[in-house]
């Protein structure tokens, strides 16, 4: 049998991949996972039990056994919605320091993988093209300037009532990315065959599109 197809979309904090990922899997009725909420997850769960950042191998045997499951897109953890908090930029900075360790990647990767399912899936992370999917049909490096990004993560947490400052975000951002792109473990690269979606410029509804003409230019 064969398995369903796979769209893979990478790409640097608030790049706006989420939303557009979670759009074109709309637009194809495909399934959509963010993979950034299972590291969070495995952040807020951490937090809540005391758990250093540093240690690996602890932090490895708890993502293995959090029962976690999205329902209409909201977000559980062990049975308690957590959709909201696993959202703050301190959850966010703390899921980035953990997912440098290989035994959290590790513990994560059989959950991903049972997104896989028909009629298709729309995978969005730092390593979906390069790790978990490397036979994605489509993969796509979703990227937009530091300055368009921290604007993007600004009006969003405005927007939510998270009061929030441009430089703050505009600094963290800037090392969530340097974290993210020289761990040793999966870091965020253009895989190869990635296609580069440059967004500062572009509009969702554009981003959008782009995705779906590449995903129709396959032959799908
Ligand atoms: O929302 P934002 O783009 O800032 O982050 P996210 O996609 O929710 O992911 C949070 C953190 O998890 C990132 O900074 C990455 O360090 C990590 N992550 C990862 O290592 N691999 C993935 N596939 C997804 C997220």
């Amino acid at each position: 049998m064969t398995l369903p197809p796979v769209i893979a979309i990478d790409g640097p904090t608030a790049s706006g991949k989420g939303t557009v990922a979670s759009l074109v899997a709309e637009k194809l009725g495909f399934h959509y996972l963010d993979s950034g909420a299972l590291y969070r997850l495995v952040a807020l769960a951490s937090e809540k039990e005391g758990i250093d950042v540093k240690n690996g191998p602890k932090l490895g045997v708890l993502a293995q056994k959090l029962v976690i499951s999205f329902e209409k897109g909201q977000i559980f953890l062990n049975g308690e919605n957590v959709t909201e908090a696993i959202r703050t930029e301190a959850i966010g900075l703390r899921a980035s320091a953990l997912a440098t360790h290989t035994e959290v990647r590790s513990a994560l990767v059989g959950l991903q993988h049972g997104f896989r399912q028909h009629p298709g899936l729309v995978a969005d992370g730092r390593d979906m093209a390069s790790v978990i999917f490397p036979d994605a049909i489509l993969k796509v490096f979703l990227t937009a300037s530091a300055q368009a990004r921290a604007e993007r993560r600004y009006k969003q947490l405005i927007a939510k009532g998270i009061s929030a400052k441009l430089d703050d975000l505009l600094r963290d951002l800037q090392e969530r990315d340097a974290r993210d792109s020289s761990r040793g473990a999966a870091p965020l690269i253009v895989a190869e065959g990635a296609k580069v979606l440059e967004t500062s410029d572009l509009s969702i509804d554009q981003a959008v599109k782009a995705v779906l003409d590449w995903y129709q230019s396959k032959g799908a």
